[in-house]
């Protein structure tokens, strides 16, 4: 039986009160953050596992959250099979020759993570031993979709037209990348967590730009894939798409343990249709942390009382924006652990 309270709320068990955490924690809301990105670009970051697992800890000891995501990107995973990245100062992550055809999903190889993500391991085992059992360590990957995205659109997609593309005219072709992108995802997601990760979210963030029935036929077969292959013993799957709210009933069909709902989503209603099959993460408006200490608390409270003492990990709806103040997000912690402790 996993102690840790966000692998309880992970599995629908008992807690004494709901855990919290946040996407983007390890990020530059944060002076610490901002300290250590001075010195050294996002990437190399990435590949050096002590500045990794540096700012991986610091929302545990600033801020207060039940849980450590370690630090990375969900396209670092794209650069040793074979596409090259770059991070643009202020301007995002970019691929400059992104996939634009057959001939090009033959030069993705499948890697064994220990070669060439082994700066992923090193940083996992280094953070569960800084960590020392205060709380769990989450691991991460983006799902086959969304990082099919980036790998042919080269950057983060408006209508992401050139995926449609293929989707209404190689569909065929689209499968054979998406399908690539399961094995390697899979392969990753084990290897993270034979490095230390207890839980693992896969983030689909664009799949909320498909309909039902696309999602259905593009994403969901290759996510499933992902969780079907994965090492899960004690490790719960997380499963986040941001304006997913018409997909729902579509992720709890994934064999996921939770469900991570963006804050559009009324999650009472949710746990009304998948609260008995599933646990729900989320799903605070990143906004409401430009409030004052009351309405960030209102929020907290709303929240709480639409999801429920149990089965329920405390979030964002998306990643926590750069231009937050600390104290804020401190605050939203604080109201999460002692408003969900008094029942
Ligand atoms: O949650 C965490 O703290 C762990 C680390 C993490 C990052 N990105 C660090 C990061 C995780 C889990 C991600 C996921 C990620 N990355 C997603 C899925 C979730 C989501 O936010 O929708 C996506 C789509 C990406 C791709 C990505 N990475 C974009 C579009 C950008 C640029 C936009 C931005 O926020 O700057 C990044 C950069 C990035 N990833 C930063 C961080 C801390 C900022 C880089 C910097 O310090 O300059």
């Amino acid at each position: 039986m996993p102690d840790h309270l966000l692998l309880r709320a992970a599995f629908r068990q008992p807690v004494e009160r709901t855990p919290v955490w946040m996407m983007r924690q390890a990020g530059r809301y944060l002076p610490e953050y901002r300290a250590v990105r001075a010195k050294a670009d996002f990437l190399t970051m990435c590949k050096t596992p002590a500045l990794a697992a540096e700012v991986s800890l610091q929302p545990l000891d600033l801020i207060g959250v039940d849980a450590v995501i370690f630090f990375s990107d969900i396209l670092t995973m794209l650069e040793p099979m074979g596409l090259e990245l770059v991070f643009e100062q202020g301007g995002g992550p970019r691929f400059p020759d992104p996939i634009d055809g057959p001939e090009d999903i033959e030069r993705l190889h499948v890697i064994d993570p220990a070669d060439g993500l082994a700066f992923v391991g090193d940083a996992l085992a280094l953070c569960r031993k800084e960590i020392d059992g205060r709380v769990p360590l989450l691991g991460f990957s983006g799902a086959p979709f969304t990082l099919a995205t980036y790998a042919i659109e080269g950057c983060t997609g408006k209508g992401f037209n050139k995926v449609k593309h293929w989707y209404y005219r190689e569909p065929k072709t689209l499968a054979t990348l998406l399908e690539k992108l399961a094995r390697q995802v899979t392969t990753y997601l084990n290897y993270q967590i034979a490095s230390g990760a207890q839980a693992v979210q896969l983030f689909d963030t664009w799949a909320g730009t498909l309909s039902r029935e696309d999602y259905r036929a593009i994403a969901a077969p290759f996510t499933r894939q992902v969780i079907d292959g994965l090492h899960r013993d004690g490790v719960p799957v997380i499963v986040y798409i941001n304006g997913g709210d018409h997909l729902i009933d579509e992720m709890a069909t994934l064999g996921a343990d939770v469900l991570s709902l963006d804050w559009r989503t009324d999650i009472g209603a949710v746990k009304q249709r998948h609260g008995h099959t599933h646990a729900l993460q989320g799903n605070l408006d990143p906004c409401a942390l430009y409030g004052t200490e009351e309405r960030i608390r209102q929020e907290v409270q709303r929240i709480l009382d639409a999801a429920g003492p149990t089965g329920h990990i405390f979030n964002l709806g998306h990643g926590i924006h750069p231009d937050v103040a600390p104290e804020n997000a401190r605050a939203m912690v604080t109201a999460v652990k002692e408003l969900s402790a008094q029942g």
